[in-house]
């Protein structure tokens, strides 16, 4: 009987760390993604979220998602109310809010697409936080947003200049309600 309990307990040992080394937490190294393509994006109210979604389906990509460290609130995205935090950045062309999301290696991405809100007419800062935090060289960057109406305005610009490396292409604005086919579209046209 001890040799059974003994045999058993063995089994669940090794399962769970089986599990365990699974996800990566035992300092395992991870299988690197054979993917060339990666989706990056910020969404704090979760509509550029879902056209980086549609992105990396069509496109078979890795997604990676940039959330800021301290979580923007409905407060902090108050464009009405100018002390709010969000305009207290945007009227701040170096402010640069912290990332929390871990970070990622761009190794083996020869295409990346970098989406965002519009905000006040340009990116909001994290993405400037994000682009002075990597190196895009040799690799094709476009970028991508939402908005309510703004166009790309600024933005793509702005974060080529602030990443300093990287062929950076001119984007495209998308609205709430775009289709998987009209981003297609737009991915069939590049
Ligand atoms: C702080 C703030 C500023 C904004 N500024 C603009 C703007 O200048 N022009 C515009 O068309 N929409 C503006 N919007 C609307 C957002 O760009 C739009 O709702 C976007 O699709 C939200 O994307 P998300 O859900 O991924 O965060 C603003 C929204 C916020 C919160």
């Amino acid at each position: 009987m001890r040799r059974i309990v003994s045999t058993f307990m063995a089994v669940v040992l090794v399962c769970g760390l089986f599990v365990y080394a699974s996800h990566g937490n035992v300092g395992m190294v991870q299988a690197k993604s054979s993917k060339d393509v990666l989706v990056v994006y910020f969404s704090a109210t979760g509509t550029t979220k879902k056209v980086a979604k549609k992105i990396a389906k069509i496109e078979g990509a890795d997604i990676y998602r940039i959330k800021a460290a301290q979580k923007y609130t409905s407060d902090d995205l108050d464009w009405n109310d100018s002390p709010s935090r969000s305009t207290k950045e945007q009227n701040d062309p170096s402010a640069r809010p912290q990332i929390g999301s871990k970070s990622i290696s761009l190794d083996g991405y020869k295409k990346i697409y970098i989406g965002y809100p519009i905000w006040w007419g340009e990116e909001p800062r994290i993405l400037d936080t994000f682009v002075e935090s990597y190196n895009f060289d040799g690799k094709t960057v476009i970028p991508f947003c939402t908005s309510s109406s703004s166009g790309l305005g600024r933005s793509g610009k702005n974060l080529a200049d602030n990443a300093k490396s990287g062929n950076w292409l001119e984007g495209k604005r998308f609205g709430a309600g775009t289709s998987k086919e009209d981003v297609a579209a737009w991915i069939s046209e590049q």
